[in-house]
């Protein structure tokens, strides 16, 4: 498949003038998204993502590096027809309604009427928002409905690639939910979604692959499927043999023991051949098996540890 997004070294050094100090936003970035994936986009608040997108939209100018948009060196002008961006604010004309505020983004984009009335009405539906609030101005719209216009505006021009910066910040649970499943459906479509966020269970349901950033650096790419990989099992176990040797047999199987009363232990493991060997072990001494549960890592789990571990070697 060929790369939507190639990116190569790229860096943006910030000058703060009141400090005189030198920011590094964005630290020497390699990055590689396929076409048609919905591509996380994952760090802290001031990790560096909102500055990335900007210089792969051509907004600002990096200080080193370079990427290919499509194919394009970034900030080409043939590119910008092809490619969206909805930004982490919007600011809309707000005595527009939605439908003219669409209108008028179609007319940048030099659709033709009826094409342009037809796009309009399918960004609007594709978006769920009521047909009732389409001739309301965007004033009284609440900030839902804002998210709602904002991608709205960005399918307007039938893009190939999505830029989205955090679009379900600070929504309420339903209209997050329905956003979150808005952006999961571009990928039906045949687009390629680079979505910026740190709502790490959105991003686990509908990402195939992530980039973790963190104080302007790469610190893990991959799927969602190779970051979380490894289950915790947690199996509990009782009989009175546990006492004749049976602890530190089982600890040098599994160093996480925990005894929990006089003849119950429970163990802990992401391995499962040292699972394997624990149950034998048990059972080999007539030993009682009471539970193994496996716990699945989370993407916030592995982020967490990511940053954390980050933090401490610097
Ligand atoms: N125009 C600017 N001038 C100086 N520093 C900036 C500017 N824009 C962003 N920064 C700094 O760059 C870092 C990355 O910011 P940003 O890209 O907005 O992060 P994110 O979008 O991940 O929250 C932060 O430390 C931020 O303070
Ligand atoms: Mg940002």
């Amino acid at each position: 498949m060929a790369a939507a997004i190639s990116i190569r070294g790229l860096t943006k050094k910030y000058v703060d003038v009141w400090q005189k100090q030198e920011v590094i936003a964005v630290n020497n970035l390699s990055l590689e998204v396929e076409e048609g994936e919905i591509f996380g986009f994952l760090g802290r608040n001031g990790a560096g993502k909102t500055t990335t997108i900007k210089m792969l939209l051509g907004l600002i100018f990096p200080t080193a590096g370079d990427a290919t948009i499509l194919g394009k060196p970034m900030g080409d002008n043939q590119v910008k027809q092809e490619i969206a961006y909805l930004p982490e604010e919007t600011y809309f004309y707000d005595s527009m309604t939605g439908w003219d505020l669409l209108d008028f983004y179609a007319r940048l984009f030099r659709i033709p009427e009826p094409e342009r009335s037809r796009r309009v009405r399918m960004a609007l539906e594709k978006v769920r928002l009521q047909p009732e609030a389409w001739k309301r101005s965007i004033r009284g719209y609440s900030k839902g409905m804002r998210q709602r216009i904002g991608i709205a505006q960005a399918l307007i021009n039938d893009p190939k690639l999505l830029f989205l910066d955090e679009p379900t910040s600070g929504l309420d649970p339903i209209a997050h939910a329905e956003l979150r499943d808005i952006v999961a459906s571009l990928k039906y479509e045949g687009k390629t979604v680079f979505l910026s966020s740190h709502q790490l269970a959105d991003v686990e349901m509908i990402c195939s692959r992530v980039a973790i950033i963190h104080k302007g650096k790469l610190l893990r790419t991959g799927t969602i499927k190779e970051l979380i990989s490894g289950e915790r099992t947690e199996i509990t176990v009782q009989g009175k043999e546990l006492q004749n040797g049976m602890l530190a047999k089982l600890q040098a199987i599994v160093p996480e023991v925990h005894m929990d009363g006089e003849d119950t232990l429970r163990l802990t493991s992401d391995d499962s051949e040292r699972v394997a060997a624990v149950i034998d072990l048990v059972r080999g001494a007539q030993g009682k098996i009471i539970s193994i549960v496996p716990h699945k890592r989370t993407l916030e789990e592995v982020f967490v540890e990511t940053v954390r571990k980050e933090d401490n070697t610097i």
